[in-house]
């Protein structure tokens, strides 16, 4: 199995491989659109006797994590075709392209797990959840209602690429989680529509909120109409909903909830610490289901560390199996230490609570961590805690 890096005429045969797990061969409208977002040196495939069987990419992102924005890999399109799956390809692509962003002095890697069984070995961690909702209209009271002092406007396709951007990038940027998005990304993939993204929905449509000619506040979602029995039961389908301000973020949700005809709200790829919690009269009603997130890879502890704000100080003793550069002893400064360890843990388990998606004490009571001197936990938590939860609002 030889794996090297493709040619930009082998997208196409770099996407495949998923691509078949998602039924279909991989349209031209599809490798046109990856072709705006998507670098060929950040592609990797596996070839066997002329014929590409596997393939792994990566996307070239300004991430934001707690204090700071890094580049990251955004890992993507990753797939074995199904005839040579488990001998290794998978394995054999993480290492070089691990590599391959270790050389590039990208200090993490992140991406979505279709699984969660597959990345850990290769030192991911689950380092954040998400949630979806779906609430009926009827049960979408507010305890208070909001004072967004604004107004709402439909913006068209081209509209929307000028005035969501800013709004976007300004949550971006205090949000760990999220990354900064090119105009080539809103085009190719966030503002895209096309009839095969609809699944019985409608067109997308795009609302600002704007408060003195400003945005502030937007969301992107579709419409499923529908009537049994002479009454509309309507669904608004939420594909993302932000703004910059507490208030401009409950006026949006408000938008949301008061769409007539629409019998109920369904979102998903929430963030676990979503306002509408405390803003909704009845939040069970939501009915909020969790799943896991981003996985994040610190693929250079030390400089993954430095690039994050700590608030103390303790000395974590990193094993790192796939990534042997990074076993050694470190400062929350990211230096390497010479003092003896605080804190014993392995790579996937930083990864953990490097967003501030988990705690050191959730790790302890999983069994995940060893305390070495003690109260260290104690301090650690302190160090790595954030005031809000990651939250990553798109799959890529
Ligand atoms: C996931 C996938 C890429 C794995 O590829 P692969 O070439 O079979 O992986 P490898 O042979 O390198 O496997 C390495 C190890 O991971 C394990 N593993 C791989 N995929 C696994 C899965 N889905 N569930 C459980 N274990 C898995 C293997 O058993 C092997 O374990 P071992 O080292 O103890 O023997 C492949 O199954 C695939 O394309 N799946 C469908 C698409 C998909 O999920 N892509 C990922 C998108 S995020």
């Amino acid at each position: 199995m030889d794996v090297r890096r493709a040619t930009s005429a082998e997208l196409r045969n770099a996407i495949a491989p998923v691509s078949h797990y998602f039924g279909n061969e991989p349209t031209e409208e599809n490798v046109r659109r990856f072709a705006r977002v998507l670098r060929p040196e950040r592609m990797h495939v596996a070839e066997e006797d002329g014929r590409i069987v596997g393939g792994a990419s990566a996307f070239e992102f300004r991430f934001t994590v707690p204090g700071a924005i890094v580049p990251a890999a955004g890992v993507t399109i990753v797939g074995v075709l199904p005839t040579h799956t488990r001998r290794g390809v998978l394995t054999q692509l993480m290492r070089a392209q691990l590599d391959d962003i270790h050389q590039r002095g990208e200090p993490i890697a992140v991406l979505w797990a279709s699984e969660e069984t597959i990345y850990g070995r290769f030192g991911y961690g689950m380092a954040a959840l998400c949630g979806e909702i779906e609430i009926q209209r009827v049960h979408g009271k507010f305890r208070s209602p909001v004072d967004h002092r604004g107004s709402f406007r439909l913006l068209s396709y081209e509209e929307a690429l000028e005035v969501i951007p800013p709004v976007y990038a300004r949550v971006a940027a205090e949000t760990p989680g999220m990354f900064a998005r090119t105009r080539e990304w809103w085009e190719a993939r966030a503002l895209h529509d096309s009839e095969a993204r609809r699944d019985g929905a409608g067109e997308l449509v795009r609302v600002v909120l704007e408060r003195d000619g400003e945005g502030v506040a937007y969301a992107i979602y579709r419409l499923r109409m529908d009537f049994e029995a002479g009454s509309s039961t309507g669904e608004v389908r939420v594909i993302e909903a932000m703004g910059v301000s507490p208030e401009a973020t409950a006026g949006i949700w408000r938008y949301l909830l008061d769409i007539d005809w629409m019998e109920r709200v369904q979102a998903e790829l929430l963030p676990v610490d979503h306002p509408l919690f405390l803003l909704l009269e009845q939040p069970r009603r939501m009915r909020f289901r969790l799943g896991d997130s981003l996985w994040v890879r610190l693929v250079d502890v030390g400089a993954a560390l430095a690039a994050r704000t700590f608030d103390s100080d303790v000395v974590l003793e990193v094993a790192d199996a796939f990534c042997p550069w990074n076993n050694a002893r470190y400062a929350l400064d990211g230096s390497k230490s010479v003092e003896d360890a605080d804190i014993r843990l392995d790579v996937s388990d930083l990864a953990s609570v490097y967003l501030g998606g988990f705690t050191f004490p959730q790790l302890a009571r999983a069994g995940r961590v060893e305390e070495i001197a003690p109260g260290a936990l104690a301090r650690a938590d302190v160090a790595f805690r954030t005031d809000r939860a990651p939250w990553c609002p798109e799959i890529f």
